[in-house]
């Protein structure tokens, strides 16, 4: 059974959970306190100091790390602590690079929305910058450490969520940085290009690699038969770009978005879904039957793929030997529809949205080309989709 014990918080009496942390407990009673490092469940190191609040200690506690105790009294919001979140938000903002209007997070970026809440126009502590180059050699991500506030969400969801621990900080002081060991492009690295440091990401340090130039002159090119195959999740997702609850399904108005735009022909990757499972099945009775490797692992994503590659190679030869849905679709897209529509498969330019970042980097696996094409030409993540549709005004 759950204990409880009973604190104060801002003269309000608050029941919380023994183990809870202040945050935790403020949140519940409806008293919000800033964060910036902290992300529930993956990053709890008290990093960034936003969070601070009076307990009545020395000094001020984060209150994201401290627990709650029986008659606890904490002070979330004086003249003197909010001046102390103001300083410690005015130095993070003297290191960063303030080019907001060109970040991919425009108006979507965590620190913008703090420093707008604590009322931070003015910086009384403008600096020296650093210019660190930009890594855009992956096929999905970029990073951009310019722009990073070293709150280290990026390397918790690296290590502890994915395991693959592609990111470290490195460098110590005012050089401290994220990069990949040796500062090498993370292309290099095992990185299995999931997007989930980017996900996690308050800024615009880390953003996917965009597309979306090429699929526009692919569409512009009289020459290509531009076709578009959607995710399942994507109709799901979209909405929420364009201010729906989240979850709701937008299939129409997506489809018919994405016939404005151009697109000769969209496709659902489902169908190809529903082949890959046919495929799959059919490999697992002929394995069963022959004595092949069991268990048969679904090939299906191409970030599995590569973790798969890198960390247990000893069970390559259980993956199913079948492509992923979407380059399944686009090899039928470049062979089979290429037949029965009487176009010429080299005319043919499959873009893919897809929800996952690791798409991008399926879609230049230069083994993924059967047909003598690359099966998919072009990878827009959801955002990138919705980037497209507002900025044809549709
Ligand atoms: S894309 Fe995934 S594997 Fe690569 S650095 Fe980010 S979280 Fe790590
Ligand atoms: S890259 Fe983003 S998530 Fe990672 S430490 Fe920098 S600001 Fe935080
Ligand atoms: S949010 Fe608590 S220290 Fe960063």
């Amino acid at each position: 059974m759950t204990e409880y014990v009973t604190l104060t918080i801002d003269g309000k009496e608050v029941k919380a959970p023994v183990g809870s942390t202040v945050l935790e407990a403020a949140k519940s009673a409806g008293i919000r306190i800033p964060t910036l490092c902290y992300l529930k469940d993956i990053n709890e190191i008290g990093a960034c100091r936003m969070c601070i609040v009076d307990v009545g200690a020395r000094s001020f506690q984060a209150a994201c790390m401290y627990p709650v105790s029986e008659g606890l009294k904490v002070i979330t919001n004086s003249p003197k602590i909010r001046e102390t979140r103001r300083v410690t938000l005015e130095l993070i903002l003297s290191a960063h690079e303030k080019k907001c209007l060109s970040c991919a997070r425009n108006l979507k970026c965590e620190l913008q929305k703090l420093a707008e809440e604590l009322n931070i126009h003015d910086n009384r502590f403008e600096g020296e910058l650093q210019h660190f180059p930009i890594d855009d050699l992956s096929p999905s991500i970029v990073r951009d450490p310019n722009k990073c506030v070293l709150c280290r969400r990026c390397v918790s969801v690296c290590k502890n969520v994915q395991t693959v621990s592609a990111i470290e900080t490195i460098d110590r002081g005012y050089k401290t940085i994220v990069a990949s060991p040796f500062h090498m492009p993370l292309k290099d690295t095992p990185c299995v290009n999931c997007g989930q440091c980017i996900v996690a990401c308050p800024t615009g340090a880390l953003r996917e690699k965009k597309s979306t130039d090429k699929v526009w002159e692919a569409l512009a090119n009289k020459d290509l038969h531009v076709v578009v195959q959607t995710a399942p999740a994507v109709r799901a997702a979209i909405g929420e770009e364009f201010g729906y609850p989240i979850g709701t399904p937008v299939t129409g108005k997506m489809v018919a978005a994405l016939k404005r735009l151009g697109f000769a022909k969209v496709f659902d990757t489902d169908t190809a879904a529903d082949l890959t499972i046919m495929e799959e099945g059919t490999e697992l009775v002929d394995r069963i039957k022959n004595n092949g490797k069991l268990p048969l692992i679904t090939s299906c994503s191409p970030g599995w793929i590569k973790f798969c590659e890198h960390f247990y190679p000893d069970m390559l030869d259980n993956l199913s030997s079948c492509k992923s849905p979407q380059n399944m679709f686009g090899a039928v897209l470049k062979s089979y529809y290429a037949e029965k529509a009487g176009i010429d498969p080299s005319k043919i330019f499959v873009v893919s949205v897809m929800p996952c970042t690791a798409k991008k980097f399926e879609a230049e696996r230069p083994e993924l080309a059967s047909t003598g094409y690359p099966d998919v030409d072009e990878v827009i993540t959801t955002r990138e989709l919705a980037e497209m549709i507002r900025e044809s005004g549709i």
